[in-house]
């Protein structure tokens, strides 16, 4: 197989990325955690601390880097020489729009194919905006994302809250 890229917010990253993450990088020889700079959606975490979460939180996968990336996806990966996105599904509704998008980049793009996979179900629940949304009224997030993300979540909330 060849190399691939997994591109997302990573707002931050949580355990169902880390699975996708996981399995991908079993599937492929090189694998790019691409971190979008977004800088027209709202973060809660700077670029940095994402892509710091995610350092941390794959360094014991030898095949798999962080990046960042900002403007079209299809640009980055013309200039990667990578033409395979992974992208994880968990529930149908997700679907349409990872249908759209993937079309949308194929369309810009020929050469891109997307491979979607299946979140574990234990995960299938998980979105970074329901950690952010457990956190910011006090619940535990220790199932859902690795320690060092919780703490600076909940740090950052205390901090907000003055
Ligand atoms: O984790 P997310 O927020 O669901 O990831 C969405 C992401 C970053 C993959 C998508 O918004 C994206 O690729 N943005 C870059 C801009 C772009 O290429 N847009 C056209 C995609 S069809």
């Amino acid at each position: 197989m060849t190399r691939a890229v997994m591109p997302g917010s990573f707002d931050p990253v949580t355990y169902g990325h880390l699975d996708v993450i996981e399995r991908a990088s079993d599937l492929f020889e090189d694998l790019i955690i691409a971190v979008v700079e977004n800088p027209a959606k709202c973060c809660l975490f700077s670029l940095q601390e994402r892509v710091g979460f995610l350092v941390g939180t794959v360094n014991h996968l030898a095949n798999v880097r962080v990046d960042t990336f900002s403007g079209l996806l299809v640009a980055y990966m013309q200039s990667a020489r990578v033409r395979v996105i992974v992208r994880g599904l968990r529930v149908a509704t997700d679907f349409e729009y990872e249908l759209q998008m993937a079309l949308m980049n194929h369309e810009l793009f020929a050469e891109v194919e997307t491979v979607f996979l299946p979140s574990s179900h234990r995960y299938s629940f998980l979105s970074s905006s329901l950690v952010k949304e457990v956190a910011l009224h006090g619940g535990s997030v220790t199932a859902f994302v690795p320690g060092q993300v919780e703490e600076v979540l909940k740090r950052k909330i205390s901090a907000e809250r003055g």
